[in-house]
């Protein structure tokens, strides 16, 4: 089996799908891994740890692509700048990728198209389910946990004010107040960061596990009345909220915005995109110089008025619309994610073969092309439309 690893394409992606730790894993497993030259850089893992792991560097990006079984990656295929090629163009038929494709996002489409139509088989880490046994192939779940730490660490740099409760020479300053809008991975690890710093934490969450685990880290739990018939559905996961319920749900929170310094948003229903539960009305009730963070800006935003990708101030209020905030956090990320790729290799490769069960619902959910054809059911559906 021999394993490529280039150097992502896409500007200012700073993660690497190994790390030398994995590629050290792969050498043991009797894998051969070609690693671009300078791939690691971002994250802080330079070509001579590769070389000690028993990698080896390739210059030419091509040259990899060509000799490689399986390419890793982090992002989905794009244009390569430097060879000036689609990375989907350097690949060949019956060479296996893993990465995450987000097959059903519309700017993607004529990307996946080309895949299958190129032969690969694509395995997108976005489809993998989050069950107990996936667990440790799950890297959307570790990403969620990078953004839910940096999400709030950057909202500690842009609030002008302590966070934790201080008693100084001149008077008490009193603690902060952060609210945690969504509590599932990422809400989670916001919420657990935010007590450490030393904030007020409050949590809303639709789903009454979610609540439970919150306050289990210390949040105090802001009731947003949504009966659990209407928030949960199939698999315990969060659906859709009926309109009127999700009006008063914003009402709720309503109240509560002007109480708080930190807003932390992540409520997501998987597959849709994210609900809307912060007007812009609301962000002008906020105190001056309060942060709201919205992590699920690609699903379009908690928010109505987070600005996608950047970060802006609107009524005397920071909204942080920043969308690859695991990449501000490199040598983590790129850990976590090279551990979570390599449990997914390890998953399919028999013998130095990789064998796709296609009964296996990790394996089903996660295929995006096979056999010339796009074959998951999430892209399918969105190409339709
Ligand atoms: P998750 O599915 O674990 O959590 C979402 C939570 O939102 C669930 O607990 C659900 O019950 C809750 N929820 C759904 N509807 C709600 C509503 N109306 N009101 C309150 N809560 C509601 O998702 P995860 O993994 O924590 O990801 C959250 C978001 O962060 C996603 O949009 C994901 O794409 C995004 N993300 C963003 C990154 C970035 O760099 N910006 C990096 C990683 C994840």
């Amino acid at each position: 089996m021999i394993i490529g690893i280039p150097k992502e394409v896409m500007p200012g992606e700073n993660r690497v799908a190994a790390s030398p730790e994995t590629v050290a894993l792969m050498v043991k497993e009797g894998w051969q891994v070609l690693v671009e030259e300078g791939a690691g850089e971002g994250s802080f893992y330079h070509d001579p740890e590769y070389v000690e792991a028993g990698a080896e560097i390739v210059r030419n990006v091509e040259e990899l692509f060509r000799r490689a079984e399986l390419i890793l990656k982090v992002k989905e295929p794009l244009m390569n700048e430097k060879t000036g090629k689609h990375e989907v163009d350097m690949m060949h038929e019956g060479q296996y990728l893993i990465t995450f494709l987000h097959p059903a996002a519309p700017a993607n489409h004529e990307m996946v198209k080309k895949l299958a139509k190129n032969g690969v088989i694509s395995l997108t880490l976005d489809g993998v389910p989050r069950i107990s046994r996936a667990q440790n192939l799950d890297a959307l779940t570790s990403m969620s946990t990078c953004a839910g730490y940096k999400g709030i660490l950057l909202a500690a740099n842009y609030l002008p004010k302590f966070i934790p409760q201080m008693f100084t020479a001149v008077g008490m300053v009193k603690p902060i107040n952060c609210l945690i809008i969504g509590a599932g991975v990422g809400g989670l690890q916001a919420i657990a960061t935010a007590k450490r710093l030393g904030a007020v934490v409050y949590a809303a969450d639709i789903r009454p596990d979610a609540n439970e685990q919150a306050m289990s880290l210390g949040a105090k739990i802001i009731d947003l009345k949504v009966p659990a018939e209407q928030a949960v559905g199939e698999g315990g996961y969060a659906q859709r909220l009926p309109q009127e319920t999700l009006e008063r749900e914003i009402d709720i929170l309503r109240e509560h915005l002007p109480q708080m310094d930190i807003v932390f948003c992540s409520a997501l229903v998987p597959g849709e995109l994210a609900p809307v539960l912060i007007t812009e009305d609301m962000v002008a009730s906020m105190k001056p110089g309060s942060v709201i963070v919205d992590i699920s800006i690609d699903q379009g935003g908690n928010c109505a008025i987070t600005p996608p990708g950047t970060v802006e101030e609107k009524h005397h209020v920071t909204l942080v619309g920043i969308k690859n905030i695991p990449g501000l956090l490199p040598t983590s990320s790129t850990w976590m994610f090279a551990q979570n790729i390599l449990n997914f290799v390890k998953y399919i490769v028999k013998d130095g073969q990789v064998v796709l069960n296609r009964e296996d619902e990790v394996i089903y959910k996660s295929l995006c092309t096979i056999d010339g054809e796009v074959v998951h059911k999430g892209a399918l559906a969105a190409m339709a439309l």
